[in-house]
């Protein structure tokens, strides 16, 4: 249990209504190609973030530092204001060498997606052993290697998206115990298992934690398209146990938004896409969660500071300041449909100091 150091910003939060803390850091981000690039890029600073950790899964998918490289030159061209920390999508494509060559250019880490479980996840990995020269390499070089912690679906096996992410820890103890020096990150937990499982890993593994998913269970997603994500939100204890590893400060528990813009169609349709759009008020959900919880002061922590440190990154500079003013979630922006849709938050996002 970290213990509670008295902020001055705590203190304004108190006198004045505001919250004041350093710019945010995202550390799991979906900004798309093309038009919805150039849509929802800018919504990262109205967020409040300055740093960001893009996600790969793109088409085709960032399999090598060449793509990756200019998919930030793309990025900066919409907001060169965002640091964006670029990561490669794990596959077969990619060598030892190339490992070497990413280190060398900057990226900060490979995303790995088993196959099939998620949107563009069909080029994901099947069988990690294949990939063991890979995370030697990462491990000597200092790049993450970030989970989409679910295994497919298998109904002989009885695994479906309720269990997945249980089924998937036990590919993560082998990773870190045979891997000891590799950074892992499990990405966007919903379980009291991998909560547990977080507890209980050595201090190179972390786990990031969406704005969404400390507010949904599964009745939220059922029969409601626009709260469907993969992961997908589990049971109540599930929800619970997220909750208390962020409002105990868990310094390798931070924010990473997993937000994942798609348009209004493809959320509405039959089949509808796995996706939550939360970047343009992804400060204001998470203040807004995290008082509802009772432990508004964790915001720094978790939202500035802990993914910072996991990835030994300086912290940012440059203040947010959020006010205790109702705001209303718009209804859209443009053709995407934003978490918590036409809802009131607790807390408004300022023009950035
Ligand atoms: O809900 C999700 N949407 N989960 C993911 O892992 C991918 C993401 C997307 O790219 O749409
Ligand atoms: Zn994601």
């Amino acid at each position: 249990m970290i213990p509670r150091l008295p902020f001055v910003e705590e203190f304004h939060t108190f006198r004045m209504n505001t919250l004041t803390i350093p710019l945010c850091d995202d550390f799991h981000v979906h900004v798309r190609q093309d038009d919805m690039m150039k849509a929802v890029v800018p919504y990262l600073a109205a967020g409040g973030m300055s740093r960001v950790l893009v996600m790969p899964n793109t088409t085709p998918p960032i399999t090598s530092t060449a793509q990756a490289l200019a998919y930030k030159e793309e990025l900066e061209a919409v907001d060169p204001n965002i640091t964006y920390l670029m990561t490669m999508y794990l596959h077969p494509d990619i060598t030892v060498e190339e490992v070497h060559k990413a280190a060398d250019a900057g990226i900060v880490g490979i995303k790995s997606y088993p196959r099939g479980v998620t949107t563009n996840s069909d080029a994901g990995i099947e069988d990690y052993s294949l990939y063991y020269p890979l995370f030697e390499a990462m491990q000597e070089r200092g790049l993450v290697l970030e989970l989409h912690g679910e295994i497919p679906s298998d109904h002989e096996r009885d695994i479906c998206v309720l269990n997945a992410e249980e089924y998937f820890l036990s590919h993560l103890k082998q990773l870190y115990t045979d891997f000891p020096y590799l950074r892992i990150v499990l990405e966007h937990i919903t379980t009291a298992a991998a909560v547990a499982a977080i507890r209980e890993a050595p201090e190179t593994v972390g786990a990031t934690v969406t704005a969404h998913h400390l507010e949904l269970t599964v009745d939220d997603w059922a029969g409601q398209n626009h709260n469907f994500c993969k992961p997908v939100a589990k049971y109540p204890h599930d929800r619970a146990a997220l909750r208390e590893i962020v409002a105990e400060g868990h310094p390798r528990v931070f924010l990473g938004s997993d937000s994942a813009p798609h348009p209004r169609n493809a959320k509405e349709a039959a089949c509808g896409c796995a996706g939550v759009f939360t970047s343009p008020l992804l400060a204001a959900y998470v203040a807004d969660t995290l008082e509802s919880l009772g432990c508004l002061d964790r915001m720094r922590s978790f939202a500035c500071e802990f993914g910072a440190d996991f990835y030994g990154l300086p912290r940012n500079e440059g203040t947010l300041t959020l006010s205790k003013q109702t705001c209303t979630v718009p209804a859209s922006y443009g053709d995407v449909v934003p978490f918590r849709a036409s809802q009131k938050l607790s807390w408004s996002l300022c023009p950035h100091s």
